[in-house]
């Protein structure tokens, strides 16, 4: 039996253990601080000290290559720039990543500490507030809201339940994604190239790769070692169950800090301000609202975080009208938006400095969190 009951003695030991950690954390933190402060000499100021919003519970450290030290991040910031354009999401080893998808609270770790597959799976996960537990099934973690629901079913719009067949996930990467190019879509390596450029300033940090399908990009994600943690998400059971067959064909993703995680664009489950980038490549167009996705994306973003999308437009400036018009007319109930449709939806959920690159009717867009 894989799954982690929260049994009232090995609770008792758990608590024991966290307020031990808590306390541990509180010295390591004061330390920090007082060495923050005085290399930093007179300027320095409590409220420039980069603080996660979750520092007060215990993390592992992340692997020393990707590892940011609270002190030496304390001085810079003071020295350098103010604390939300150089705050990095720091803690990527611990529950502190995962949130509860009802109520936005982190959950609560109990099993290995990390964000690979192993620990992951060896872990089951609770949000003390909710009273519920979440863990891995197959190779995945299962945040949806509806995890583990016995008797309630749930329909999504045939975009969205589309993707959920294994059919569909088994040839998603042979043969149906290629056929994105004959629409303008420069192809992964490409479009991977692209994304990447426009996350030079979230390097380092978490990474997020929503409706990422059979992982075609987070495997990139996570190979490349840009970021201390890659998590794959997507709503379709089979595609993540199609990205780990892909995952343990190759040693090196499959031990890089890559997590499975199935839950909804919708109801994404990180705490508020907790995430350095999102990737969503050719992904707007299947979700059910692309509004309520790109405001939960917005949400989870940190101030300085990226987003970089790609989709299908609806039609370009240089459509001409009569297919425009026809477009319109079978196009009616996706969600294939214009341009100026994904600037104004980034714009309207608090997300600046949006550009694009357009290329038939292929759209790569980027927006960021002020
Ligand atoms: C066309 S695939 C894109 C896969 C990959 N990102 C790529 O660039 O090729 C769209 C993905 O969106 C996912 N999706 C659809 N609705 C979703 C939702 N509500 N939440 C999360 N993912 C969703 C589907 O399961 C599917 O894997």
């Amino acid at each position: 039996m894989r799954h982690h009951h929260f049994h009232t003695k090995s609770k008792r030991n758990y608590n024991a253990l966290t307020n031990a950690n808590k306390q541990k954390q509180r010295r390591r933190l004061r330390n920090d601080m007082a060495i923050a402060s005085s290399s930093s000499s007179c300027c320095y100021q409590s409220s420039l000290f980069p603080k996660h919003p979750l520092l007060s519970r215990n993390y592992p450290n992340p692997p020393s290559r990707l590892r940011f030290s609270p002190t030496v991040r304390a001085t810079s910031a003071v020295a350098l720039q103010p604390e939300s354009s150089t705050k990095k999401s720091q803690s990527l080893e611990g529950s502190e990543v995962f949130a509860c998808p009802v109520c936005y609270q982190p959950l609560i770790r109990k099993g290995p500490a990390g964000l690979n597959l192993r620990a992951i799976y060896r872990s089951g996960f609770k949000c003390e507030k909710c009273e519920k537990t979440y863990s891995s099934k197959d190779n995945y973690l299962d945040l949806t809201v509806i995890a583990g629901l016995k008797d309630y079913v749930e329909v999504k719009p045939a975009r969205t339940e589309l993707f959920r067949s294994p059919l569909v996930s088994f040839l998603y990467e042979r043969g149906w994604r290629q056929n994105f190019n004959r629409s303008g879509f420069p192809g992964p390596d490409k479009e991977f190239k692209m994304a990447q450029e426009y996350f030079k300033s979230s390097e380092g940090g978490l990474l997020v790769d929503v409706s990422c399908g059979s992982g075609l990009f987070s495997r990139k994600f996570a190979k490349a070692r840009t970021y201390s943690g890659v998590v794959a998400l997507d709503f379709s059971e089979n595609m993540l169950r199609q990205c780990y067959d892909f995952i343990k064909q190759d040693d090196s993703i499959l031990t890089s800090n890559l997590a499975l995680v199935r839950a909804d664009v919708s109801r994404l489950p990180f705490s508020s301000g907790s995430v350095d980038a999102v990737h969503a490549g050719a992904a707007l167009h299947c979700w059910p609202s692309p509004s309520n996705a790109v405001a939960e994306i917005s949400r989870t973003l940190r101030s300085g975080g990226v987003f970089v999308g790609t989709t299908f437009l609806r039609y370009t400036s240089s459509t001409p009208l009569i297919q425009r018009a026809l477009r319109e007319r079978i196009l009616q109930g996706y969600s294939y938006l214009t341009e100026e449709e994904i600037k104004d939806l980034c714009t309207s959920c608090g997300l600046t400095n949006y550009s694009s690159k357009v290329q038939q009717s292929f759209i790569m867009f980027t927006a960021q969190k002020p």
